[in-house]
């Protein structure tokens, strides 16, 4: 299955997640994409993602026949203050070239001349957009039009940030990435913005961010009725609302898993269960 931005490039309905995975890292992308994952999500900011591991599971995956170009690559511009001191960039320099040498490294480290997407981690302003945020989003526009990168994007956005950000860009985000949380109506404010503007809303910690919803006995007899786990069903219920979640598991099991959430169905009925259990 595939989602498409408004400016047409098709994205698959579900990714794969690298935060947090260490040395991990290169065996799992691997484990993964062999299993039948086809987009993998990253960032070149070395406390939470190992970006060059990626790409050495890329290159083994290579030499097994995987071709670059039956994947989807998402990676991120982190600004100085989520690099925990050890930024892939200069960080004296201005923000723009900041950008632009944190996109050449993750192009070297995951060993490939594009990107299928690229996404910027946070607005640098907490509320609103400051002249800096404009200043990096033009940049990651300059590497839009380079035709280096098939779509731009921003996570940890409020819907107010978003709000201006396709008001004022000159081109507008075509995902954004949030975790989200069942207790905000799994971030509607948001997810309605972007289906209003033809973007695609990626929901990560899906699973982390909603142990209670999880734990919940109409979960588990959605879950029963449809004969798969509560993790499995939340992932369906995602894609089910519009939403391309990302799965960040460790687990064989779970990987195998999360991809047979693709092949549930939910009704209608059990879709609305869902958004009123946070409610
Ligand atoms: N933009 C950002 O700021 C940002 C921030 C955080 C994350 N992300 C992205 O989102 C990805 C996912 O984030 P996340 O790791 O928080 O997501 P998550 O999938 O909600 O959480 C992962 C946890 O869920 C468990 N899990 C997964 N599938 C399961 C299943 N079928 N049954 C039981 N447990 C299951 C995993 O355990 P096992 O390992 O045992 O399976 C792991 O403990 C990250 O890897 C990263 O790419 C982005």
């Amino acid at each position: 299955m595939t989602l498409t931005t408004y400016n047409r490039v098709p994205v698959p309905s579900f990714m794969y997640g690298t935060a947090w995975k260490k040395e991990a890292t290169a065996h799992l992308v691997q484990l993964a994409v062999e299993s039948g994952f086809t987009a993998v999500d990253t960032a070149n900011q070395l406390i939470h993602y190992q970006e060059a591991l990626v790409g050495e599971a890329l290159q083994s995956l290579e030499k097994k026949g995987v071709k670059r170009e039956t994947l989807f690559l998402q990676t991120k511009f982190t600004s100085v203050d989520g690099q925990g001191g050890r930024p892939p960039y200069d960080p004296s320099a201005d923000l723009s070239t900041q950008v632009r040498q944190s996109f050449d490294s993750s192009l070297t480290h995951l060993h490939t001349h594009y990107l299928d997407s690229y996404v910027l981690h946070a607005p640098l302003s907490r509320r609103g957009l400051g002249e800096e945020d404009w200043e990096v989003w033009s940049a990651m526009e300059e590497l839009y039009r380079s035709g280096k990168v098939k779509m731009i994007g921003v996570s940890n956005i409020t819907a107010g940030q978003l709000d201006l950000l396709c008001e004022q860009a000159k081109v507008k985000p075509m995902v954004v990435q949030n975790r989200c949380f069942a207790a905000l109506a799994w971030d509607k404010q948001v997810r309605e913005i972007c289906q209003a503007h033809g973007i695609i809303y990626q929901g990560f910690s899906l699973l982390t961010a909603n142990r209670e919803v999880i734990a919940h006995p109409e979960i588990r007899t959605i879950a029963q009725r449809v004969g798969a786990g509560p993790a499995q069903v939340i992932f369906r219920f995602a894609m089910q609302i519009g939403m391309l979640p990302l799965t960040g598991t460790t687990s064989q099991q779970h990987i195998k898993e999360d991809l047979q959430a693709e092949q549930l169905t939910l009704s209608s009925e059990e879709v609305h269960q869902i958004e009123m259990i946070a409610v």
